[in-house]
């Protein structure tokens, strides 16, 4: 199975969401082996896991790998020899400053695409000027890859109404791209958990003394449990469908 969090657009989360995905407790129940790959040339995971290989840290079933070729042998290459060996790959895929190959490919070979998204005018702009067209071209070309891709609205309001934000995107998404129900909210500690290498589930075990932050931390836990399940169910359903096609 093949995950992929693609936004040309940067900042809207992708990486802090591959790598807490890869760590979740949805994840480790349903995936022996789950390789989080970036294909980020700026490396902001390889620096991540570096400084968790420093400070010593378990990484479990989680082995991380960094692809920043663009060319196009060298890339399918590295992902067919990772996807041997791994249950779950979860791809962090680049924003606007590789550009647009990296992206094509990726999405290309995901078994699921999740696009974070702000509800912006600017944000949903950016998507139809630029995310959309590889869609587009994608779906054109292999039809079995329509209705994988999928908008997880980002940055919520923590006490916004999920029935309101999914009405939004419905209304604005182009063909072929849905919106999940679940939403991925803005909180402070997804800007602190990740100091010295740590993933949310180990940050969580570090502040577990203080009520302030064990309470926020709790919360954040939940939001990636549910964005896993929910990532995890979907991925077994287009699994099902392409297995009926
Ligand atoms: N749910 C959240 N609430 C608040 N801040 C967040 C949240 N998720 C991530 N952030 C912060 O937002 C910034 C961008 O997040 P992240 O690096 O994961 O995005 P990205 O899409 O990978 O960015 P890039 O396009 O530069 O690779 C980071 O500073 C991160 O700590
Ligand atoms: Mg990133």
């Amino acid at each position: 199975m093949i995950m992929g969090f693609v936004q040309t657009k940067g900042g809207t989360g992708k990486s802090t969401l591959a790598l807490n995905m890869a760590f979740s407790k949805a994840v480790a129940r349903n995936y022996d082996s789950v390789a989080l790959v970036e294909l980020d040339h700026q490396g902001t995971l390889r620096n991540w896991w570096e400084q968790r290989q420093e400070m010593g840290y378990n990484n479990g079933r989680v082995s991380f790998h960094h692809i920043s070729s663009t060319q196009k042998e060298v890339f399918q290459e590295g992902i067919k020899a990772i996807t041997q060996h791994n249950d779950l790959m979860i791809m962090d895929i680049p924003g606007e400053g590789t550009g647009r190959l990296h992206t094509r490919f990726a999405c290309a070979f995901c078994d699921v695409a999740v696009i974070p998204m702000r509800q912006s005018t600017n944000d949903e702009s950016a998507f139809l000027d630029n995310l959309y067209p590889i869609i587009k071209d994608i779906v054109l070309a292999v039809p079995e890859k329509r209705g994988r891709f999928h908008v997880l609205p980002v940055f919520t309001h923590p006490r916004a109404g999920r029935d309101k934000i999914y009405s939004h995107f419905k209304q604005v998404l182009p063909p072929h791209v849905t919106c999940l129900k679940t939403v991925y909210p803005a909180r402070a500690v997804y800007e602190n958990f990740n100091r010295n290498g740590l993933n949310l589930n180990e940050y969580a075990a570090v502040v577990a003394g203080n009520r302030k932050y064990r309470q926020q931390v709790e919360k954040a836990v939940q939001d990636i449990e549910t964005i896993s399940n929910t990532l995890i169910t979907i991925g077994r359903e287009s699994d099902a469908g392409a297995e009926e096609k």
